[in-house]
């Protein structure tokens, strides 16, 4: 049930920062994927490094060390948790999460993330029982946390009580029950995607692209393998690595994904068409590199066929989602091509903003059916945005509009 989980386990200052230490383990032990924020206060009592060697992560412990310029780490950790669980959490640390508090990397984290969250609570029994601190957990059950409730027994300080933080066993199995996945409506549906730019060679060393680097269908391809579908990723030239439980075929041109898809398509469910097709190509392709001359070069261009819209043409019972990149009038065109391709849904993303379209780690879209459900997603990390896609899908097929 934690296989493949994205779990950032908060650790905060107290003497069992070291059961916190087996916890990591025993996560990655069960397949989760686990990535460690330490408060200074923890690192008093352990090393980071510890933490690095048993969750194979890179461990947080400031929110201003910015390694890479194209995210904000508390951002992007937040978005890329499926769960949040704070253990050891100490005293301080409910004191700042239930009243809002964000002046480290675990508490600016925790705000941002809106994955479950769970508190696994550990203290002196005397600590425990105070009204602030037992105002606190009242507040942050308010906020729909749960809790691992403390242990009783032996304590470090020598009382003997209420306030051990509960065996990493015993935390592991409550995140199993309490995670135990309801099948999603995706789980065993085909889901076939596309990602990607194609290349459109004009001799052996020239070609015409566009600037997708794939990241959107990627997105789209890992979220639904992680909700259970069984995806094929047919996606052009990309950096990226082929998202886990996906088959991922590679093509070069529009001729080759057209080709690919229409193998695809007659054995799929829900196509979701995101890859940036070219719609030209050159008329003739030299097999040897063409040499430069004085004045200026036309190269004649022809149209590439539309892959979504034969799709739309041969549709039996798949639901079919493209996408429309446009730079002004966005909604307008995106509707007039939900039309023309005959889609059950269309995602319109008005590439001219920053931060949205090509190239970029977050989008910001609208989702139109063509039974009427519309809705403006807000500006999104890329994964977030093809979970709000599927989710949306889903409302859509069910005819659940409100
Ligand atoms: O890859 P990223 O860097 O993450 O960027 C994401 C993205 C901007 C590529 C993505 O969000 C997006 O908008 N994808 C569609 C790009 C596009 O080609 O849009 P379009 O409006 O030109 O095409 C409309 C639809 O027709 C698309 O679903 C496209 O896949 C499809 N098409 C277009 C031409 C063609 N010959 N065949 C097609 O199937």
């Amino acid at each position: 049930m934690l296989k493949n989980k994205n779990i950032v386990l908060g650790v905060s200052g107290g003497i069992a920062v070291y059961k916190a230490c087996a916890l990591t383990s025993k996560l990655v032990q069960k397949g989760a994927n686990v990535k460690v924020i330490m408060t200074n206060s923890a690192q008093e009592f352990v090393q980071p490094i510890t933490f690095q060697a048993l969750s194979r992560q890179p461990v947080y412990t400031d929110t201003f060390d910015e390694k890479d310029p194209s995210k904000i780490a508390h951002i992007d950790l937040a978005d890329w948790a499926d769960l949040f669980l704070i253990a050891p959490a100490t005293a301080n640390v409910l004191g700042k999460i239930a009243n809002g508090i964000a002046d480290d990397m675990l508490t600016t984290t925790l705000l941002a993330t809106q994955a479950p969250v769970y508190v696994a609570p550990a203290m002196n029994v005397h600590m425990y029982q105070h009204p602030a601190v037992q105002r606190n957990l009242q507040l942050l059950d308010s906020f729909g946390y749960k809790f691992i409730e403390p242990g009783e027994g032996y304590l470090a300080c020598g009382y003997v009580g209420k306030g051990r933080l509960e065996e990493p066993e015993t935390i592991v199995k409550v995140l199993e029950d309490e995670e135990k996945e309801i099948p999603s409506y995706f789980n065993g549906k085909k889901v076939l995607v596309t990602a990607g730019p194609t290349q459109e060679a004009v001799d052996p060393v020239r070609y015409f692209t566009n600037h997708s680097s794939g990241k959107m269908g990627y997105a789209i391809a890992r979220i639904a393998a992680s909700l259970g579908a069984e995806v094929t990723l047919i996606a052009g030239k990309t950096n990226l690595d082929c998202p886990p439980n996906v088959k991922c075929i590679s093509i070069t041109t529009a001729e080759e994904m057209y080709q690919a898809v229409h193998e695809h398509y007659p054995n799929s469910d829900i196509v979701i068409k995101s890859a940036a097709v070219a719609d030209y190509k050159p008329k003739m392709v030299f097999d040897r590199k063409m040499k430069k001359k004085e004045g200026s070069l036309h190269i004649e261009m022809e149209r590439t066929k539309d892959i979504l819209k034969s799709l739309g043409e041969q549709k039996q019972g798949q639901y079919l989602v493209g996408f429309a990149a446009e730079t002004n009038d966005a909604v307008t065109y995106g509707k007039e091509k939900l039309k023309k391709k005959h889609l059950d849904a269309i995602v319109v993303n008005d590439v001219s903003q920053e931060g949205v379209g090509f190239q970029s780690s977050t989008n910001q879209v609208t989702f139109i059916s063509k039974n009427g459900l519309e809705e403006s997603l807000p500006m999104l990390s890329k994964d977030e945005t093809a979970k709000q896609i599927f989710a949306l899908i889903e409302k859509d097929i069910k005819g659940v509009h409100e």
